[in-house]
């Protein structure tokens, strides 16, 4: 039997290792920090690729309950994985996670980020662990340095310690320590911190994501509450984004999974076109079928009234900081390998748009075609 990585997923029946492996190998495994693991054989691959094979991919996903957290545990349930689903809201919450796996492939477990035993219980019998975890803003509980520095930092040393050899971690395309935007800031720090505990980890740096369930294109299509008037600083016309399809990012986690030369690298994930924020918008608005009705608005007054947002208990509409993050410009990664290089063609804003919009639109726009939206220009700086 295999001694290398692996494992099983209920711990009742992993094999013991003491009966089959060899007395060198349990010498290293007392001595050794990183835990000694076997194959299990419902981890051997076999079947025909569908929902009910066997991928031989083990996956604890932390953070699967957000918004790409679902695309991720449904990719990885159609090649027939199990999938370990860290989560600290009621279960029923979460149920619509259930069918995205075949019958007892999906694990459903509580963790506490702030509890290391609560982490490696929820990472000790799986080949591959992978980060979503975050949050647009602070609460009392969970700070920015919390969320992007040492929770990552702790699954990493957690992921490395039990033996781990498939580690992904998101950042964001634009982390960066001089960023105006707090999240942004700890961004870079938390890459950082991971490589550190564990040099080979696959680094994710997608844009901003659109897709059903986005903070993007809905937060600026929900704009029309406030009486169709967006305010956008400098009319979001110094701003270059280049956003990318959330489907596109889980194809790439999933295909860095699989590809062992994806370990100890950095992607840049970003879309086929940049263009301006203003002409991004005009589009939004345009396939929703609403007016567009652009303001500037100096950074300071924008900062002054989402504060006011921000003391909201629940899930603040707009924060300073997410201010700052919408309008900084998407960094250009040349170097970094990116969609292309997972073997994946990224999809564009026109393709996608109308999944995002349609529900944006009046009821007699329904239907109406899509043709009639002019596609935002694009720019190349
Ligand atoms: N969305 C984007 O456009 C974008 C762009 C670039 C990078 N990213 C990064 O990609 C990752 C996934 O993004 P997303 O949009 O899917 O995020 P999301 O929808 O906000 O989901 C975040 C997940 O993290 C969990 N989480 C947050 N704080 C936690 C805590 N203190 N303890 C335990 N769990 C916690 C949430 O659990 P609960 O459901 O229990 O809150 C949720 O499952 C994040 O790291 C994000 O920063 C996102």
């Amino acid at each position: 039997m295999a001694t290398v990585a692996l494992v099983s997923r209920p711990a009742s029946v992993l094999p013991k290792i003491s009966s089959s492996c060899s007395s060198a190998i349990q010498y290293a495994s007392s001595v050794s920090t990183v835990q000694q693991r076997k194959l299990h054989h419902a981890l051997i691959p076999k079947g025909k690729g569908g929902r009910s094979s066997s991928s031989g991919i083990a996956a604890t996903v932390f953070g699967a309950t957000g918004f790409l957290g679902r695309y991720v545990v449904n990719r990885l349930g159609r090649i027939g994985s199990q999938i370990i689903i860290p989560h600290r809201c009621d279960q029923y919450d979460i149920m619509y996670l259930r069918p995205m796996g075949d019958l007892g492939q999906l694990i459903f477990m509580e963790w506490d980020a702030r509890d290391k035993d609560s982490i490696k219980r929820a990472l000790e019998h799986s080949n591959v662990v992978i980060n979503l975890v975050g949050r647009e803003w602070e609460t009392r509980n969970y700070r920015f340095e919390d969320v992007y520095v040492t929770i990552p930092q702790q699954i990493a040393r957690a992921a490395r310690e039990a033996g781990i050899t498939k580690f992904i971690h998101m950042s964001h395309l634009n982390a960066d320590i001089t960023s105006p935007s707090k999240y942004l800031r700890n961004k870079a720090v938390g890459e950082t911190a991971v490589r550190d505990e564990f040099p080979d980890a696959v680094i994710m740096k997608p844009s901003e994501m659109f897709g059903r369930e986005d903070k993007f294109f809905n937060h600026y299509a929900n704009m029309r509450w406030f009486g169709n008037a967006i305010p956008l600083i400098a009319l979001g016309k110094k701003t270059v984004k280049q956003p990318v399809h959330v489907g596109d990012v889980a194809k790439a986690i999933i295909n860095a999974v699989r590809d062992p030369d994806a370990n100890g690298k950095t992607y840049a994930l970003v879309g086929p076109n940049r263009y301006l924020l203003h002409d991004l918008v005009e589009y939004i608005y345009a396939v929703a079928h609403r007016p567009f009705m652009p303001y500037p608005l100096p950074r300071p007054l924008y900062h002054l009234a989402s504060r006011f947002f921000s003391m909201s208990p629940f899930e603040p509409w707009i924060t300073p900081d997410k201010v700052d993050r919408f309008h900084t410009t998407d960094m250009k990664y040349p170097g970094l390998p990116g969609l292309e290089d997972l073997g994946i063609t990224a999809s564009t804003v026109e393709q996608k748009a109308i999944e995002i919009l349609r529900r944006h639109r009046r009821f007699r726009y329904l239907e109406a075609d899509l043709n009639e939206a002019k596609p935002a220009k694009t720019v190349s700086y």
